[in-house]
């Protein structure tokens, strides 16, 4: 029996452990804010926190973050109105929308570690989030406006 604790809320597991995060996310918790792309860890959009840092969960395996801290985007306020999501909402930086719970979850991880980023910062932290639309301008902007 393994024990994911998701957005404050504990959950008993009955698995071999070696389910991906995602897939017991989405399949069974039924949190589907948080996205499956590729599956192989290479676009970002399956991001969630795992004690604060950003983690692919498509391939994290259950049994390696059992007893942590996962937050995913339903974690992050009741409303949708955590300062990163009222930026995006503010500045409209979806486009068909499919990354950007990954995006939004890589900018705040990035915004806890980094208060005030810059260009750069914001380059390296979100280059493993892809976003099929080209958003990426626009994500830049919102996370300046998140930081202010
Ligand atoms: Fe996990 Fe692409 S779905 S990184």
């Amino acid at each position: 029996m393994i024990t994911l604790t998701i957005n404050g809320k504990e959950h008993q597991f009955n698995d071999d452990g070696d389910m991906p995060l995602l897939w017991a996310l989405r399949d069974i918790l039924k949190y589907a804010g948080t996205k499956y792309g590729c599956g192989k860890g290479l676009c970002g959009a399956c991001t969630v926190h795992v004690d604060g840092q950003p983690v692919r969960s498509c391939v994290m395996p259950v049994s390696a973050v059992a007893n942590q801290k996962i937050t995913t985007i339903e974690g992050l306020s009741e409303l949708g109105d955590h300062p990163v999501q009222q930026a995006w909402q503010d500045l409209n930086v979806p486009q068909c929308g499919y990354c950007q719970s990954g995006q939004i979850m890589s900018a705040v991880a990035l915004l806890d570690r980094e208060p005030n980023p810059n260009d750069k910062d914001i380059e390296l932290a979100m280059s493993g989030n892809i976003c099929r639309c080209g958003t990426y301008q626009r994500i830049k902007e919102a996370i300046h406006l998140a930081a202010d």
